[in-house]
């Protein structure tokens, strides 16, 4: 299994992902906000030209007010680079096989990357009530205020993990 930016002629018709706003922002809206709008691009885990599933991500923001007392205090107060993982799914014939870690997993490196080139204070997501127990695993907290969230039903619960915890643990923090 790969995983990779999308390219335009993956064919994402046959995902199912069991999510039908998910599987719709994955064919019809993936390909256009990465080639056409540069706003946010689409990694997939493929495995014999078959798409196993999908993580997508863009950078944000958030006030330091939002985070920790401890951290907050020490940056300045104006609004801090973070990535934003912005949907992230497994098609369902796949799931429990590692695919979403290894997704998850190249996220991190991605954000690392990020706060070594251009900066990067952590990694956002608005986890769905079914995913935060998956999140957790992987060392993330939930958090206020973090600009740009998702407006769906049911509420998301928006998760956080900073580049600082995600440093001392490696990617594969848990
Ligand atoms: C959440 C999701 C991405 C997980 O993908 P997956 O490939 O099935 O997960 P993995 O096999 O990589 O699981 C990694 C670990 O997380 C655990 N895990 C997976 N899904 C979990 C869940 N929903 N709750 C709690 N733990 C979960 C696995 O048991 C595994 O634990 P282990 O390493 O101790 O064995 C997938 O279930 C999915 O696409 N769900 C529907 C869409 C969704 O909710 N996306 C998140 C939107 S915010």
């Amino acid at each position: 299994m790969d995983i990779r930016a999308l390219r335009q002629d993956d064919d994402r018709e046959p995902f199912r992902s069991g999510d039908a706003d998910l599987d719709r922002f994955f064919l019809k809206y993936a390909g256009q906000n990465q080639f056409r709008h540069h706003i946010g691009t689409t990694y997939i885990a493929v495995e014999d030209r078959r798409i196993l599933g999908f993580a997508t991500v863009s950078p944000g923001q958030i006030e330091s007010e939002a985070l920790s007392a401890a951290t907050g205090r020490r940056l300045p107060k104006y609004p801090l680079p973070i990535l934003r993982l912005a949907r992230l799914a497994v098609d369902e014939s796949c799931r429990g096989k590692g695919v979403g870690k290894e997704l998850l997993a190249a996220v991190f490196e991605l954000a690392l990357r990020m706060a070594s080139d251009y900066g990067c204070v952590g990694i956002a997501v608005d986890a769905k009530p079914d995913a935060v127990e998956f999140y957790t695993k992987f060392g993330f907290t939930p958090k206020t205020g973090v600009a740009g969230g998702m407006h769906v039903s049911p509420s998301p619960l928006p998760m956080w993990l900073s580049i600082a915890k995600l440093k001392k643990a490696g990617p594969g923090v848990a």
